[in-house]
């Protein structure tokens, strides 16, 4: 029997990451700071990433680590790199076979401070001594009501102009990320999963709107900046990579 190790576990991706597990009954075994309720068929262990602390105990018999931690705001972001660092050098210590890392699609074309984390997150895993893939994933079906939640509160739905996004679903990325982790033998090269289809933000801003009853008026918003760029160049979309099942649509009915 494989153990499973999900970094991050307790998150939007690795919840959906742990039910994929259990669905394909693997042992499983959550790593967090803060850990999580006991119960629901896994285990859970304490650590932190970045301090190192919990992170042998956390592996002891583990086989594959599958990391989707992450840190979104400046002083949290050492998890990207400190911590992918540690979490790999703590895996080889303690024999495990191979580890799989969430990522975004083209993040390594991103110029702002986030994306430069992730870019070097992945790097880690690329020289790590055991081995390694890393999954790339389109925006989840969360991001844009993410952006769009707070600003409301202030009766304004931001809707980038010339902005596209291809929005898939966690437990769609989620087996992506386990597929990958069962190859015995993963692929050098990252693996690349995005949505069913490709929608504006406007078209998605109002869609959450209505499916939320969410006052405010969508109002177009030039993004500034080089994420701006980012979005308007349509780094963030994969056509050719449709993998995702679940429409948005569909995701915000399940809300
Ligand atoms: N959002 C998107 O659209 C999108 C698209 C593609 C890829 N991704 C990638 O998906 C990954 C997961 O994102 P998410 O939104 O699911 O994250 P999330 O909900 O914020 O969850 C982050 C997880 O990491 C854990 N964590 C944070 N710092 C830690 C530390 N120092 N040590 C141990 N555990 C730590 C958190 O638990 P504790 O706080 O309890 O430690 C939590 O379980 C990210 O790497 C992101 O770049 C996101």
């Amino acid at each position: 029997m494989t153990t499973y190790l999900v970094a991050g576990g307790t998150g939007v991706a690795g919840r959906a990451v742990v039910t994929e597990l259990l669905r394909r009954g693997q042992t499983v075994r959550v790593l967090s700071r803060r850990g999580g309720s006991p119960g629901g068929g896994v285990e859970h262990a304490s650590g932190d990433l970045v301090s190192g602390v919990g992170l042998a105990a956390a592996l002891e018999g583990v086989d594959v680590v599958i990391d989707t931690t992450d840190g979104k705001t400046r002083s949290t972001r050492d998890v990207l790199t400190t911590g992918a660092a540690n979490l790999l050098s703590a895996a080889a210590t303690a024999g495990v076979s191979r580890a799989v890392l969430l990522s975004i699609v083209n993040v390594d074309r991103g110029q702002f401070a986030y994306y430069r984390a992730k870019t070097r997150q992945e790097q880690h895993y690329r020289d790590a001594t055991l081995p390694t893939h890393v999954v790339r994933a389109t925006q989840f079906h969360e991001f844009v009501p993410m952006i769009c939640a707070p600003a409301a509160r202030i009766g304004l739905i931001p809707a980038f102009t010339h902005t596209r996004f291809q929005p898939i679903d966690t437990s769609d990325v989620a087996r992506a990320l386990v597929d990958a982790a069962t190859q015995e033998r993963p692929s050098d090269e990252p693996t690349v999963v995005g949505g069913p289809e490709v929608l504006t933000m406007r078209e998605m801003a109002t869609a959450w709107q209505a499916a939320t009853g969410t006052r405010g008026r969508v109002t177009n918003i030039r993004m500034p900046g080089n994420m701006g760029a980012f979005w308007r160049n349509g780094w963030n979309l994969v056509p050719d990579n449709t993998f995702g099942t679940v429409t948005f649509e569909q995701w915000l009915a399940t809300r």
